[in-house]
């Protein structure tokens, strides 16, 4: 995948199938941040990133009311899917942020995260991928797909890490 993508879809099957082409680039440990305004279809495309990686248990509806829902994922090195929402969370802290950072760590996870505006700028270092889904017009969604610098797996993961801390001046 080049580092930047830019689709246009017409239909909510187009957006279920952008997600499971970009489920079938993402290296164990990705962290996709989905960024949208309400009923953009993020959780569209986060079902899509569900069925490309093999989950074949029922979907459950964006989690609304509870913070993540886990998935069984069938990849080499991916045994899980995270589907988060940080919706409802204007600010995360305590036992939220610790469970986001506990997913945010999982070697052979892919997380996916909507309204990750809502993630914590300390935990942001984490993020691999960012989508971005702007509503065009009636059924029509534009999707900006970014791969940040060195997202790819958790050795490249650390390296990102110590990067934005050195950046960020805490290391
Ligand atoms: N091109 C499209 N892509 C995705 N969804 C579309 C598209 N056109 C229409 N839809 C419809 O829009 C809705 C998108 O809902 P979805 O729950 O995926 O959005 P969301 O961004 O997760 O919303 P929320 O902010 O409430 O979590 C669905 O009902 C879907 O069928
Ligand atoms: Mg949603």
């Amino acid at each position: 995948m080049a580092n930047q993508t830019v689709q246009q879809t017409r239909s909510a099957q187009a957006m279920e199938q952008a997600g499971r082409r970009l489920a079938g680039t993402l290296p164990p440990g990705a962290i996709v941040a989905l960024h949208g305004m309400y009923g953009a279809g993020k959780t569209t495309f986060a079902r899509g990133l569900a069925r490309g990686l093999g989950v074949t248990s029922r979907w459950v509806q964006s989690p609304s009311f509870v913070l993540a829902h886990e998935f069984r994922a069938h990849r080499k090195g991916i045994q899980h899917f995270i589907h988060l929402d940080l919706w409802r969370l204007r600010a995360v802290h305590g036992e939220d942020r610790q469970t986001l950072t506990h997913y945010f760590r999982l070697p052979n996870a892919i997380v996916a995260v909507e309204w990750a505006e809502h993630i914590p700028r300390s935990l942001r270092k984490y993020i691999t991928h960012i989508v971005d889904i702007r509503m065009v017009k009636g059924k029509s969604r534009k999707i900006i797909t970014k791969k940040l610098p060195y997202a790819n797996g958790e050795e490249q993961q650390q390296s990102i890490t110590k990067q934005r801390l050195l950046q960020e001046g805490n290391l």
